[in-house]
């Protein structure tokens, strides 16, 4: 197959939610239609379980089995589909922004009974800011939930999203008899019987036709049919390219785990979205079709194996090929590196690919060479943009518990920031190291990592901060910031790559630093644009 139709074919996405919703029992029927599993349950058992967060231990082990679900590949008709995992769970959703660089195209599952959710409003707000295509697929219809058009409202106003059904429920929870399928134009019954539902597809045209009514009875089929004069007048009509550019929502209805409506979202998924697209570097955009390879790495996996440090670095490829034994540039460390043994992944597998093309995930074996957000050439010297870091919720001081151990502390901190599982900031004042996390619970993972795979102890300490301000002066020679700098001393601080932060304890003392220093910029993510 020729390059282009390799790139063509690609669709590479993710599902975000908030949790419970149902993803990952959507990723697991996705996975069943492309028959890369044959059971239900394969995808389920990874997943981080509820209440997990007073167990990290438990988080510990499914992390490590954890790898196995960071992408999963499957072909469907001629398409070769990426899903990219984000995790739900909330202290872990720096990854799954980070994960978002990765992907093309996104489906946000939302519970038809809990409506639009916090963290789906988090992660929805980070997809339009990059103009990411968005569908919306309102899940557990066999369940009592919120009528649909208010739910549409719903997401329209809490996400801020334009939509426009592509399917429209005909009842819901008890009265649930089946969807009338927009894009298809059809009908499919609900039988409560998941393999059965696949077939039970009747062509459907024109609602009008009589049939309706010894199909679905006569109320039902009179309030669908003023349903659908509805959604004509109120919602605009479908338009694939306003939804690329992150104009316009389809939005699905169904019940993944009765695997209904899954299809259906599956079909227009793979005849919409879009294939891999140009991206942002800091000199340039780069198109896929480019010969030559580019990629960056957007998450990295430590080895659960304590003797054996390795990690697994997770490059998302933007153009070219990425072949085996061929050395590529990494542009941070200016040095040409080989890989032997790159990792492509299939369903829940992963294995070692001598061919890798634009839109797909290579998972490369690293012994600490990379970092989140390094960018691999064939020598060219560019940065993609685009993994920022948020500022963390939670801070705390972090010292060293054993004097013997200093370097394995130091060695083994640098290399979990490499990771990304929390970030760090050095005090400009006294070099004291602080450690910002999303949720509190990677305190533990941090110390429980640090023990066991480098040898090392910690202790923390509170530190009472609300927010990192990454700071970026109008000029950094003027009066005004250098007399900020004087001031606020006792707060500031560096990150990872030398940027200065201005660790906040309060919104009141951010919007009284700006009042006063009108020429010093904060920002609330790293990237200061
Ligand atoms: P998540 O990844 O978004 O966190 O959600 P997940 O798929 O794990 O689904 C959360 C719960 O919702 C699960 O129930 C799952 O079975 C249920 N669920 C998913 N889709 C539907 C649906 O279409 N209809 C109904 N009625 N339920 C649905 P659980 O009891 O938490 O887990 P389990 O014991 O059933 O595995």
């Amino acid at each position: 197959m020729s390059f282009l139709k390799e790139i063509q074919r690609r669709r590479t996405f993710g599902i975000i939610s908030h949790p419970d919703a149902g993803k990952t029992t959507l990723t697991e029927k996705l996975l069943l239609f492309g028959g890369a599993i044959q059971e239900a349950g394969a995808v389920k058992n990874n997943k981080i379980k509820k209440g997990a967060t007073s167990d990290f231990m438990e988080i510990e082990r499914q992390r490590g089995i954890s790898v196995s679900t960071s992408v999963l590949a499957f072909n469907y008709k001629d398409k070769k589909i990426n899903i990219l995992d984000t995790p739900g769970h909330k202290d872990f959703a720096e990854d799954t922004f980070r994960t978002l660089t990765a992907v093309d195209s996104v489906i946000v599952v939302i519970d038809v009974a809990k409506g639009v959710e916090e963290q789906t409003e988090k992660l929805v707000a980070v997809c339009r800011m990059r103009k990411i295509p968005i569908i919306v697929f309102i899940n557990k219809l066999d369940r009592e939930g919120h009528d649909a058009f208010d739910l549409m409202d719903e997401v329209e106003q809490k996400l801020g999203l334009t939509v426009t059904p592509l399917s429209f429920p005909i009842g819901m929870g008890y009265d649930f008899q089946g969807i009338y399928n927009l894009w298809e134009q059809n009908i499919n019954l609900f039988s409560g019987d998941s393999r059965k539902n696949i077939e039970e597809t009747i062509a459907f045209e024109d609602v009008q036709n009589p049939e309706l009514e010894k199909i679905i009875g006569q109320k039902p089929a009179d309030r669908l049919r003023e349903e659908l004069e509805l959604i004509d007048e109120v919602y605009p009509k479908f338009n694939q390219q306003d939804y690329l550019d992150g104009k316009l929502q389809p939005v699905f209805f169904g019940s993944a785990l009765n695997n209904f409506g899954v299809r259906e979202l599956l079909d227009c998924f793979v005849s919409i979205a879009p294939s891999p697209r140009p991206k942002e570097s800091e000199t340039r955009l780069v198109d896929p079709k480019e010969e030559k390879l580019s990629g960056f790495v957007f998450k990295i996996h430590a080895n659960m194996d304590p003797k054996h440090r390795d990690r697994l670095a997770f490059i998302k490829i933007v153009s070219g090929t990425f072949e085996r034994n061929k050395p590529y540039y990494h542009v941070r460390q200016k040095k040409n590196l080989k890989f032997s043994s790159p990792n492509a992944f299939f369903a829940e597998k992963k294995e070692i690919v001598d061919i890798s093309y634009p839109g797909d995930i290579v998972g490369l074996h690293d012994t600490g060479n990379f970092k989140i957000g390094d960018t691999l050439t064939e020598g060219e010297i560019m940065n993609f943009k685009g993994i920022p870091s948020f500022s963390p919720e939670h801070f705390r001081y972090i010292n060293n518990a054993d004097p013997m151990k200093a370097k394995q502390l130091d060695k083994g901190v640098d290399q979990l920031m490499d990771e990304g599982v929390a970030q760090l900031f050095t005090l400009e004042m006294n070099n004291r190291k602080v450690i910002g996390t999303v949720g509190a619970l990677q305190y533990e993972v941090i110390q429980y990592r640090l023990e066991h795979e480098y040898g090392a102890k910690c202790t923390y300490e509170n530190f009472p901060v609300h927010k990192a301000c990454w700071v970026k002066p109008d000029d950094a020679k003027n009066e005004e910031f250098k007399e900020f700098k004087r001031i606020k001393q006792k707060f500031l601080a560096k990150d990872k790559y030398d940027q200065l932060v201005f660790l906040a304890d309060s919104d009141f003392t951010i919007q009284m630093t700006q009042n006063k220093y009108p020429s010093v910029k904060l920002f609330f993510t790293s990237e200061l644009d």
